[in-house]
């Protein structure tokens, strides 16, 4: 028998984790400049916060992690963060100081997908959510706030795609007129896109199947569609962009992979070499009546999500270092018990101090303890032997001018303050 991780899934191991911590610290410094606070809900929600009546996407239908608990109960392991974020809004009636609410997060979120680079099973995302307004200055915050997290962490090679699909009345005016020109071509679609035809026929625009393709190339496209409210809408975030200078492309293909969308939505596109199809960094949207759907009042809101197991490989394949080397103050290099029992003391002392200092709790030969010195780019080499233990002392080596002095233990923390 062989214990192995689950499909879909992966370990980040100590020499990862430092990416993944400098990406967080990123995030939140920068959402905080933005103004928008942290939320932290379940990775478990009941299932019809995901499965609404409105919700035909393929995510939730046919990718979520869905089980019944003890008590029988239906859950669902978080697919994405806006509906349970929103399922959170709603019920902790954050909607009550008659704000905008501006929330953030960073967490797990489970999609039984074909797993390959760039698709895991289960994938970290870092998101924002604006609850509470219509204004599509909103969308021009929302959209520069992700604009500026790849700006800022200099990703060239980066897209921004808009698109609007619209208001309700546009979106259904849209419908008909794209199921007309789809219908005659109903027997040469893919077996996905003709299941959509009836329930979602907006989809078929973003199909991937090459049968598809070329039927969608010359259909008709939403924001050919718009009603004058919704036109008028996405003329004014065009505007605020434009005010920023953020630079985007209109792709009026895009309509995403959730059907809570509505107005504007956008996807932010790396062209990374080796990336594949998975070349989507983030994306997001309007979203009218989900706050509604979730039992709440009317109102609008728009957020995206990052994928940063995708973010974090463009950064690698763009040569970004996240982390600075890091190197220990000192190690700590004993011969026999009395000094190893000296050095940690001595060591500890110093971590109290909040020098980062390490020894080697293994039995290791002075060589070994110097190889592990040197791995860790100590910049001192504590040693202490049988004689500077009689007298004290220690010897203190600066490992980068290799120079070594014999100084007095008590004098230690002083000299390694002022090195
Ligand atoms: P989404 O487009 O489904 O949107 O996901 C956002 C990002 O999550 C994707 O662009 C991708 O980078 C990453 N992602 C999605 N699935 C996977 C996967 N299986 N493995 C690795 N990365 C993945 C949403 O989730 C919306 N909740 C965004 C949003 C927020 N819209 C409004 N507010």
């Amino acid at each position: 028998m062989s214990f192995v991780k689950v499909k879909g899934t992966y370990d980040v191991l100590p020499n990862e984790s430092k990416r993944w911590q400098a990406l967080e610290k990123f995030v939140r410094d920068l959402f905080n400049t933005f103004k928008y606070e942290e939320i932290r809900t379940p990775m478990m929600e009941y299932s019809n916060v995901f499965h609404r009546e409105n919700e035909q996407s393929d995510m939730v239908t046919k990718e979520t992690y869905n089980f019944k608990d003890k008590g029988d109960r239906d859950l669902t392991l978080r697919p994405e963060g806006t509906a349970g974020v929103i399922r959170s809004y709603v019920e902790n009636k954050l909607y009550a100081n008659n704000r905008l609410t501006k929330l953030y997060y960073i967490g797990p979120n489970f999609r039984y997908e074909r797993p390959q680079k760039g698709r895991y099973r289960q994938f970290m995302q870092f998101g924002v959510e604006a609850v509470g307004s219509s204004d599509p200055f909103v969308d021009a915050e929302v959209i520069f706030l992700a604009y500026e997290t790849i700006r800022r962490l200099g990703l060239k090679g980066v897209k921004v795609k808009l698109n609007s699909i619209g208001d309700d009345l546009s979106k259904s005016n849209y419908k008909k007129v794209l199921v007309d020109y789809l219908t005659p071509f109903k027997d040469q679609l893919s077996a996905d896109s003709i299941e959509r035809l009836n329930k979602n026929p907006l989809r078929i625009l973003d199909s991937k199947a090459p049968e598809d393709k070329e039927i969608v190339e010359n259909a008709p496209l939403p924001i050919n569609y718009l009603s004058d409210a919704a036109k008028e809408h996405f003329n004014k975030v065009k505007e605020a962009l434009d005010a920023l200078n953020v630079p985007y492309i209109i792709d009026g293909k895009i309509v995403r992979g959730l059907d809570y969308y509505s107005h504007t939505v956008f996807e932010i596109e790396a062209a990374i070499p080796g990336f594949g199809a998975q070349n989507t960094l983030g994306g997001g949207g309007r979203y009218e009546s989900l706050v509604e759907e979730l039992g709440g009042p009317r109102l609008g809101a728009i957020g995206f999500a990052f994928g940063m197991e995708r973010l974090l490989y463009a950064l690698e394949m763009e040569n970004i270092q996240l982390v600075n080397e890091e190197r220990l103050d000192a190690y700590f290099i004993y011969f026999d018990e009395p000094s190893k029992s000296m050095s940690f003391k001595l060591l500890n002392e110093l971590r109290q101090d909040d020098f980062k200092v390490d020894m080697s709790y293994l039995p290791k030969s002075f060589k070994s303890q110097l190889k592990e010195a040197l791995d860790l780019k100590a910049k001192y080499l504590v040693i202490i032997g049988e004689n500077e233990l009689k007298d004290q002392m220690v010897q203190l080596k600066n490992t980068d001018t290799q120079i070594q002095e014999l100084i007095p233990m008590n004098q230690l923390k002083e000299k390694l303050g002022v090195l």
